[in-house]
């Protein structure tokens, strides 16, 4: 079977490092891996749509900064078809159908959906569009055949109910769609990195973020400014390092080769992590390290970004070159699924069985 990568982010906003160890760094490994015979990756403007109506201006914005984040990473366009989801209106098209197979009270179990109803106060006035999200993921997903949608954590039961629309359809109308599988970040940290403050997760509006785009200098001051163990006074104090923003960071993005090269006195994390359980490391010494470690990872990132900055009409070719062939992709299991429920009534086919009838 060809392997397929389908994943997407909504462009609401500037990529941070929370996107990039949870999902943008897997993707480029993937990508470069050489074991996919095809990856597209989406910029959802349709799915930002759903709870952004009233602000288009802030969802077409951001296609461009999302797809700078994207190449700045390394996603590179001759290997991965970059697009933007409402440029392939089979998508549309698909979620009509696919919503004819799930329940109201499925999609109100989703936990996702559930805990973004809640964060938007969405409780008694949920847009209709923004409730059927899921079903249009389903779409996305199935559209390309994916057979891989690497994702953070937050998006299992976006999975799981496409896999059961995949089902639910597989049974209904014959074998059609593709079974995704989920592919997690194999780092436990990368899972959901904190923010800079220590809350659970990084985001735009909690003003907790690293970003892809910040310079070189903001990162220093966020690092410096980090949250770390609240009862770490004293150097001589111990320290916990558990639950400790500082070290989920330098699990993330630290390897062996950055004590070489910044941290020579130890060997490897665990033993810094030792040191500063028994007593006797300073935060400060940790964040310094820490910031070598995400300067070295960041800046490169940063310097690609800066070059596709300067050529915004490229990126938008790219964008446009991904969106027509992942249109004619969509189309192809569009026709797939029309077939299947035998809704394709100008088909040859189905033409043919009306002469042979008369
Ligand atoms: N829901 C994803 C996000 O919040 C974006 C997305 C839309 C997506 N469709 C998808 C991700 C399909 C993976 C597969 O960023």
């Amino acid at each position: 079977m060809k392997q397929v990568i389908l994943t997407g982010d909504r462009p609401t906003g500037r990529l941070h490092v929370g996107h990039y160890v949870g999902s943008l760094a897997r993707r480029v490994q993937l990508q470069n891996s050489g074991k996919f015979d095809e990856i597209y990756i989406m910029i959802a403007d349709a799915q930002a749509l759903t709870d952004n109506a009233e602000h288009p201006e802030k969802v077409r914005q951001n296609i461009l900064q999302v797809a700078l984040d994207y190449l700045a990473c390394g996603l590179d366009p001759e290997k991965s078809t970059i697009f933007i989801q409402s440029m392939v209106p089979e998508l549309t098209e698909l979620t009509f159908y696919y919503m004819n197979l799930v329940t109201v009270s499925r999609v109100q179990r989703n936990p996702t959906v559930k805990s973004e109803i809640q964060m938007r106060g969405f409780e008694t006035s949920i847009p209709v569009g923004f409730f059927c999200y899921p079903i249009s993921q389903a779409a996305d997903i199935t559209a390309f055949r994916a057979t891989a949608v690497p994702v953070g954590e937050d998006q299992l039961p976006m999975l799981e109910q496409c896999k059961e629309i995949v089902h639910k359809f597989n049974t209904v109308y014959g074998e059609t769609l593709t079974d995704p599988q989920i592919i997690l970040p194999d780092n436990q940290a990368c899972l959901r990195l904190p923010g800079i403050d220590g809350k659970a997760k990084m985001s735009k509006s909690l003003g907790n973020c690293i970003y892809l785009s910040d310079e070189s200098e903001d990162i220093r001051k966020k690092i410096m400014s980090m949250f770390t163990d609240p009862n770490h006074l004293r150097v001589q104090d111990p320290g916990r390092t558990e639950g400790n923003p500082v070290f989920i960071y330098l699990d993330a993005f630290c390897r062996p080769e950055h004590f070489a090269e910044f941290l020579p006195e130890y060997q490897n994390l665990d033993e810094l992590k030792a040191h500063y359980q028994r007593g006797g490391l300073g935060d400060v010494k940790v964040k310094k390290f820490l910031n070598n470690v995400m300067q070295s990872e960041l800046g490169p990132i940063r310097e690609r970004r800066k070059m596709w900055e300067s050529r915004p009409a490229d990126v938008f070719d790219i964008l446009k070159a991904g969106s027509e062939k992942a249109r004619a992709t969509a189309a192809k299991t569009l026709d797939d699924v029309r077939h299947a429920m035998r809704i394709d009534y100008f088909s040859e086919e189905n033409l043919k069985q009306l002469t042979a009838q008369e």
